[in-house]
């Protein structure tokens, strides 16, 4: 199988980040993470992404905030599908910043852009998009939608008791 390709800005973004890295830990998908800057390794991030599908890599996450240009100038470098994870860091001023930098892309060079801090959206993104050639990881990510179909379901009851006449605390 293909691997998942985690990139981040800064170590700083890594609690947000490991949230993608722990949605594909527990389907199975194997991935690797590290830390790329856009703007303070820029060669750094040229070398990763024009050698990430050489390397076995078929979908790149990339997360970053403020000035957040690692996911879009990542996905200009590369041809593999780049999901872009704005991240609330300390230099954004209130997330609007790194929402905008990544989702407002030029025609023609795409990024899937997940909510802020939506890192564990963007590993599952991830894996669906690898499950399109693999049947079993797709049966996987069926368990999982069906496992939050019964955790919401198990409090349809609880929250009915508690809007009936007399139930009320
Ligand atoms: C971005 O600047 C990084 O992705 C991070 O979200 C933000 C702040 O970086 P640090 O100053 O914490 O290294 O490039």
């Amino acid at each position: 199988m293909k691997k998942v390709g985690i990139i981040m800005g800064s170590k700083s973004d890594l609690p947000v980040m490991q949230k993608a890295a722990d949605a594909l830990a527990a389907l199975n998908v194997p991935f690797e993470m590290t830390v790329v800057s856009a703007h303070r390794t820029p060669q750094r991030m040229i070398d990763y992404a024009t050698n990430a599908r050489d390397r076995g890599i078929g979908v790149i996450v990339a997360g970053a905030g403020g000035a957040a240009h690692l996911p879009g100038m990542v996905a200009s470098l590369t041809s593999l599908p780049v999901i872009g994870v704005p991240v609330l860091s300390s230099n954004s001023i209130d997330g609007w910043d790194s929402i905008l930098s990544i989702l407002q892309m030029p025609s023609g060079i795409p990024v899937a852009t997940v909510a802020l801090d939506g890192g564990a959206n963007a590993g599952l993104l991830a894996a669906r998009i690898l499950s399109v050639a693999d049947d079993a990881l797709a049966a996987r990510l069926d368990a999982h939608r069906a496992m939050l179909e019964a955790k919401v379901m198990g409090t349809v009851g609880e929250v009915e008791a508690g809007s009936k006449p007399g139930n009320q605390n």
